[in-house]
């Protein structure tokens, strides 16, 4: 049989339509979640494997994307191993004793599968759920300087002052955290794979806020290991940032298989500075929000500056705007396969 095509593009092979998924398709958007998910916190939902998995279904059955996303987050490892996180909504992860010195690397110890049993048994129902249609399912973790950046900064920041003071002023202690999270990294997107994940995004949000100098000493390293820690498994692997315009020839030798690109670099110019790799995004989130018209312009500019050349993923340049319309990404996915071209036979 065929790999599906998501994975065929993530290889840089030539596809029957070009593939689309949307990060945080799996959420608040969409009614059927929001009816579903309560007011619990999110890390309880995470935790309900039944739950999980009809959340991570039901864009695959709205959209017809070309790939499910796992329903979970960049933190739930580091909540399963008791770091004492929760989820605040409109808000973020919240830290209640964020990492500041050596003896806070004691409560990182070693992540064992049975840590994330709730997240393993979510991939086996999804995947039970998906062998019919043959969607393959995208694992995911934070990568190590993201995540580093919650631990230390105790939630969300727009400066990254908290990071940025430890990694120049103690940058043995900041590279001893990053050791950590990559082993947990790995371990945790060894576990996902090894239960079905036929692909894995690595989430490198706040890599925007780094200099160029900064990435390539205190991110990049961490990040290339947690990919030679799975390339024995033969997943594709994505690699994706926020605002890492300057930073796409950089991330392009970390080591994953696809690179996402947000909306502020345009695609052909991506595609560039990414070089002999495929990419994936990246449609502005935010030209969801004006109706279906204006979206189907923006996306029919994105699968433009695609080009024909094999290797294009479609997705947005950052997650799905909890206000967008639903009906709205059931258009650009039509457009998308309709229209796409890029490695199209
Ligand atoms: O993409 C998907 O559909 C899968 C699910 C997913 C979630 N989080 C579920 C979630 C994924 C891939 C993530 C990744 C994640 N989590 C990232 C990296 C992606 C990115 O957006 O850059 C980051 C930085 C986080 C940390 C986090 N978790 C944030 C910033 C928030 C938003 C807080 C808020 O309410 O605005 C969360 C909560 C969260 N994770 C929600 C969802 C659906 C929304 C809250 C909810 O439904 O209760």
């Amino acid at each position: 049989m065929t790999e599906p095509v998501f994975l065929r593009a993530c290889r840089g092979e030539r596809v029957d339509h070009v593939p689309v998924w949307f990060m945080r398709q799996a959420g608040r958007s969409l009614p059927e979640y929001r009816a579903l998910r309560g007011t619990n916190s999110i890390l309880d939902a995470i935790a309900d494997p039944e739950l999980a998995c009809e959340v991570t279904m039901q864009p695959v059955r709205r959209y017809g994307v070309d790939a499910a996303i796992l329903f979970s987050d960049i933190v739930v490892p580091y909540h399963a191993l008791g770091f004492g996180i929760e989820v605040v909504p409109g808000r973020g992860p919240v830290i209640d004793r964020p990492f500041s010195s050596a003896a806070d690397l004691e409560r990182l110890p070693e992540l064992h599968e049975d840590d994330v049993r709730h997240v393993t048994r979510t991939v086996d129902l999804v995947v039970e759920q998906l062998a019919t249609s043959g969607t393959p399912l995208i694992g995911f973790a934070g990568a190590p300087f993201t995540v580093a950046s919650y631990l230390v900064e105790g939630g969300p920041t727009r400066e990254f002052a908290v990071i940025k003071t430890l990694m120049h002023r103690e940058p043995a202690l900041f590279d001893q955290l990053l050791d950590r999270l990559v082993e947990i990294t790995v371990s945790f997107l060894r576990a996902q794979i090894r239960h079905g994940a036929q692909a894995v995004q690595l989430f490198d949000s706040w890599a925007g806020s780094l200099s160029r100098a900064e990435y390539q000493r205190f991110a990049l390293p961490a990040t290339k290991r947690v990919f030679e820690g799975i390339a024995d498994l033969d997943v594709p692997t994505i690699l994706f940032g926020v605002g890492t315009g300057e930073l796409l020839t950089l991330m392009s030798g970390a080591n994953s298989t696809v690179v996402g690109v947000d909306w502020h670099v345009d695609l052909d110019e991506g595609r560039r500075r990414v070089g002999d790799k495929p990419v994936q995004g990246n449609l502005d989130p935010a030209r969801c929000l004006g109706g279906t018209t204006l979206a189907l312009d923006a996306t029919r500019e994105v699968l433009a500056k695609a080009g024909t050349e094999a290797g294009h993923i479609f997705n947005l340049g950052h997650g799905v705007l909890p206000q967008t319309d639903p009906d709205v990404l059931a258009a650009i996915v039509r457009v998308v396969h309709d229209e796409g071209k890029a490695g199209v036979t």
